[in-house]
């Protein structure tokens, strides 16, 4: 990254485009305290987290839902065990796995519990990933390509679970993607091209489907 300065509010569903190589996951993965800066600062929610210790990381961590963009799901453990894993730590297994049955059938995989990631195709394991993101009820869900193995219908409804979620918990959601029909869904566009913020445009105007097709067409990614 080079020169980046952002800032995103509680609750903004912000699409990240620009060529592959140009930043998208580094930018990503630092928000999300996967990779470390070498200078500048990352604050989320008034916590500096460029300045944590790792105990700290581990918590802040926790509070945050990342759809890596290979999945990264456990090969050994069934797709409901992939999705509790991230809350493994915590009490109460038989509310996890309700919850966990729940965002699945969001996710489209009822039926598809207790199969293992490589019984799946990509666009399945995807939706796997997702649900796992979502499984902390995280308040940032940080999404690398979340629908680059998708269809688009399936994408489309990946798209309005997570708005949805937004509308109803305020969940803030940055996610990185290449499709125009998804990014004109978003608030705001954030283009960038080798590690530099090329274009950032607010797309919040009206709700008519029309104009959403309309956005989609104009948008440059
Ligand atoms: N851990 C790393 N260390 C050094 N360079 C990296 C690392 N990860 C990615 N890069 C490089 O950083 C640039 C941006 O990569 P990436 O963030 O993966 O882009 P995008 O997700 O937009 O395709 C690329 O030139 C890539 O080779
Ligand atoms: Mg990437």
């Amino acid at each position: 990254m080079d020169d980046v300065s952002l800032e995103i509010p509680p609750g903004a569903v912000v699409a990240l485009t620009g060529a592959s190589g140009s930043g998208k996951s580094t930018l990503l993965h630092m928000i999300g305290a996967i990779e470390q800066v070498d200078a500048g600062t990352v604050t989320v929610d008034d916590l500096e987290i460029t300045g944590l210790g790792r105990s700290a990381l581990t918590r802040y961590r926790q509070r945050v839902g990342f759809v890596f963009q290979r999945y990264h799901l456990l090969p050994a453990l069934t797709v409901l065990d992939n999705v509790i894993a991230p809350v493994l730590p915590r009490r109460g297994r038989a509310d996890h796995a309700a919850r966990a049955r729940e965002l699945l059938d969001a996710v489209g995989l009822t039926g598809r519990e207790r199969a293992l990631p490589a019984q799946l195709s990509g666009g399945q394991q995807q939706r796997v990933a997702i649900a796992r993101a979502l499984m902390g009820s995280p308040g940032l869900l940080l999404a690398d390509e979340p629908t680059g193995n998708l269809d688009s219908a399936t994408g489309g409804q990946i798209l309005d679970l997570l708005l949805n979620l937004r509308d109803r918990h305020g969940m803030t959601i940055l996610l990185a993607t290449h499709e125009r029909a998804i990014a004109a869904r978003c608030d705001r566009l954030i283009r960038l091209g080798d590690g530099r913020i090329v274009e950032d445009v607010d797309l919040t105007d009206g709700e008519d489907p029309a104009a959403t097709l309309q956005r989609a067409a104009g948008l440059r990614l």
